[in-house]
């Protein structure tokens, strides 16, 4: 097993990544009060429920709350589930939820850890490549609005992170696909080697290569760990893990929560903001080439939905939390390894990748 940490001062916390860890029992010593609510859905409970409440020793009382599995359930009306919850079992402010369950899961649990009873413990038990390379670690929780994603939510920061990454074994091959979107962000915006790594590696790790992957993800980790270190509330280089995401949060909204996954948008996403980089003089097509070649590798979708007009990119990426005095900023490649958060793009730059469909990266 590998440890990673958090360092955020009295909010500091350890990341647990390796195989079978579900069972062995480690995040008792995390639960601070003598009560637990395990939130996760109906697709994870069946697989991996009860191995992680039996670890959990008798003295603890631990509830259950099992939410519909999807997307277009991450709303505030199914985030109150989990409160009827614990107000029926009388959760007192020494509760701890627990996540187990991918990024949807993830990010509700810590949102109703944030607010219930003004913020109680809560501890990661990711069980998607994205939730254990991305969600579960920094803190970002919240739910979707109609009017956009991710809108309404909180930071706030687990107790522990436990990546047990057997579980991957049962994950359908779109949702690693999804995953890999993450991972290979880390290395587009942050390491350079990374990237190499799974360029070079690829195959093994879609092939679900153990060792592998347990690389891809602590490296992942720690990047991630590093970023969220020096920038816990994304007022600076935070914004930098975003790579995609503006373009690839439109691509969600317009198509509908849960059409689209988020990872697979993030793809398109990413591809998009390459296009737009190289448009720009910043990166050469020779690297946007790269860059789809990758995502390809990944089985990820590299265009946006045929349908969509430069106008519904628009509005809908106006409401993006990057949004500043009403100024669209969006992470951008200066070159394979580092990222920007630029306005400093033209209507017409940005009209051309908008534009460009099944030509993306051609043209630059
Ligand atoms: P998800 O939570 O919907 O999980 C994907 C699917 O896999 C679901 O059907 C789920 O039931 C199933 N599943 C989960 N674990 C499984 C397993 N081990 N075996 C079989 N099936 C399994 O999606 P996701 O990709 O994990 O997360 C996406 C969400 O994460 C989005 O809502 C996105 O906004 C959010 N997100 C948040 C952050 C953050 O920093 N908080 C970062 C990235 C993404
Ligand atoms: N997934 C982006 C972030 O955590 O900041």
């Amino acid at each position: 097993m590998q440890t990673l940490h958090v360092e955020l001062g009295d909010r500091s916390y350890p990341i647990f990544i390796g195989q079978n860890i579900v069972s062995k029992g480690l995040l008792t010593q995390y639960i601070t009060g003598n009560q637990a609510l395990i939130v996760t859905n109906e697709t994870v409970a069946p697989l991996y429920l009860k191995a992680l409440k039996d670890s959990i020793p008798g003295s603890i009382r631990v509830d259950e709350v099992v939410l519909p599995d999807g997307e277009q359930f991450k709303d505030l009306d199914h985030l109150n589930l989990i409160f009827d919850q614990l107000l029926q079992n009388r959760h007192n402010r020494t509760t701890t939820l627990i996540a187990l369950g991918g990024g949807v899961v993830g990010d509700m649990t810590g949102f109703a850890a944030a607010a219930y009873q003004r913020g109680v413990n809560f501890i990661q038990v990711p069980t998607t490549l994205l939730s254990q390379v991305d969600s579960s670690v920094g803190g970002k929780t919240g739910v979707n609005h109609p009017l956009g994603k991710n809108m309404i939510g909180a930071f706030h920061q687990p107790q522990c992170v436990l990546i047990d990454t057997t579980v991957l074994n049962t994950l359908p091959e779109k949702e690693l696909s999804a995953g890999m979107a993450e991972v290979i962000k880390y290395g587009l915006i942050y390491d350079e080697a990374f990237l190499c790594y799974l360029e070079d590696h690829i195959d093994g790790l879609m092939g679900l290569d153990s060792d592998l992957l347990a690389q891809a993800i602590f490296r992942s980790c720690q990047i991630k760990a590093e970023v969220v270190a020096q920038d816990e509330k994304e007022s600076g280089i935070r914004a930098l893990l975003n790579l995609g995401h503006t373009f690839g949060h439109a691509i969600e909204a317009n198509q509908g929560y849960g059409e689209w996954l988020h990872g697979e948008a993030v793809g398109a996403g990413t591809m998009m903001a390459a296009d737009l980089s190289c448009r720009l003089g910043w990166i050469s097509s020779k690297d946007v080439t790269r860059v789809k070649a990758i995502l390809e590798a990944a089985n990820l979708p590299i265009y946006p939905p045929n349908e969509m007009t430069p106008d519904q990119f628009k509005q809908l990426m106006a409401v993006d939390k990057k949004v500043l005095d009403g100024q669209l900023r969006l992470i951008l490649l200066k070159s394979i390894g580092e990222a920007v958060v630029s306005s400093d793009f033209s209507v017409e730059k940005l009209n051309e990748t908008l534009e460009a469909g099944s030509n993306l990266g051609d043209c630059c």
